[in-house]
């Protein structure tokens, strides 16, 4: 395992992106803090659940198409950004194995500990790869990836999608650089759809994903020695169906003053008040194309699942 972050950076960048978001009207936190050791297994279990069909689609498509995605990349690395668990990405990783190609597994996630497990089972599962684990933020430490060509980036989960259309531009951007010609970008994109399907993905029955939410106000009480009251914080996932996207909040249920210690912040909520936590954006195929296409990139193929909810495409770096 690799930390190619200094040992503070963590506490530096949550703090300073803690007083952005706190001060700014409306309020907004950034969703890469949701993932300490508790919200990663949260998001595990998310995945699991009925209502959330985004990892089964994205499974469906991968089992049927790694072999085909082995044999047109004939990649020697694969990179998987934001790996998580790494669960689906033994489809690819077998049929890489099975074509004898695999040499080296690159995982990187800002989850420590999730990318702890991920790549110690990796390593025991495909002993003859080398699998190196990378901490670090993918919209900051593109640079830091080793790997030998032709390489494979696989960035799945829709967690493009977790972008704003700005940063998201920047991102595919950054990953192009990175590359050299030729090598090849696996994108996993959910699709625009029914929005009480997509509300119900991001509003479960048993109120997982509400506990996910309120995850990220417990990461700030325990590194910021913030005084959150996670109970006074109710869940809310909405359709804006200009944008396109899933939006989740977390809803103050009475008026509040909430302490930030390490801030020396003191930050007011209004009953009501909301803070915004994540975006989830759902795509169309052709706007897929024309973003990998400003990006730098040539959408080579488009497969979805037999349901057509989520959509997952194969570029090559131009
Ligand atoms: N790829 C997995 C996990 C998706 S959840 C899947 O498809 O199921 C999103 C993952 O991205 C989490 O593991 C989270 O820790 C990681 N992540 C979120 N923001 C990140 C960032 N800015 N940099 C690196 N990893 C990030
Ligand atoms: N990449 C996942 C998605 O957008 C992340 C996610 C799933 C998520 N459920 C969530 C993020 C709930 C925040 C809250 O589908």
């Amino acid at each position: 395992m690799e930390v190619h972050l200094p040992e503070d950076h963590a506490a530096r960048s949550l703090a300073a992106d803690a007083r952005s978001g706190l001060t700014a009207t409306p309020k907004s936190l950034p969703p890469k803090w949701f993932y300490d050791a508790e919200g990663s297994e949260l998001f595990e279990r998310i995945t699991r659940l009925d209502e959330y069909y985004p990892t089964r689609a994205e499974r469906e498509v991968l089992d049927e198409r790694a072999g085909e995605i082995a044999r047109l990349t004939a990649a020697h690395t694969l990179v998987e950004l934001g790996s998580g668990s790494s669960e689906k990405t033994r489809l690819l990783l077998d049929a890489l194995r099975h074509n004898e190609m695999l040499r080296q597994i690159v995982a990187l996630d800002v989850s420590e500990t999730a990318l702890r497990d991920a790549t110690a089972a990796l390593h025991t599962e495909y002993g003859s790869a080398q699998v190196h684990g990378v901490v670090g933020d993918f919209t900051e430490h593109l640079g830091l990836l080793p790997g030998e060509p032709p390489r494979l980036v696989a960035f799945l989960g829709g967690t493009v999608g977790n972008l704003l259309p700005d940063e998201r531009a920047k991102f595919l951007r950054a990953v192009r650089d990175v590359l050299e010609p030729g090598e090849w970008l696996l994108l996993g994109t959910d699709l625009v759809k029914d929005p009480d399907v997509l509300v119900r993905a991001y509003d479960d029955a048993a109120g997982v994903t509400a506990e996910f939410n309120r995850n990220v106000l417990r990461v700030l009480n325990r590194e910021l020695g913030a005084d959150f009251d996670l109970d006074a914080f109710t869940h809310v996932a909405l359709w804006d169906p200009v944008n396109e996207w899933i939006e989740m909040r977390l809803r103050a249920t009475r008026a509040m003053r909430v302490r930030v210690p390490a801030l020396d912040l003191e930050v007011d909520f209004d009953r009501g008040e909301e803070l915004r936590t994540e975006i989830s954006a759902k795509f169309r195929r052709e706007t897929v194309a024309d973003e990998l296409a400003a990006a730098g990139f040539t959408m080579e193929r488009w497969w979805t699942d037999s349901a057509n909810r989520f959509g997952v495409s194969l570029s090559r770096a131009d």
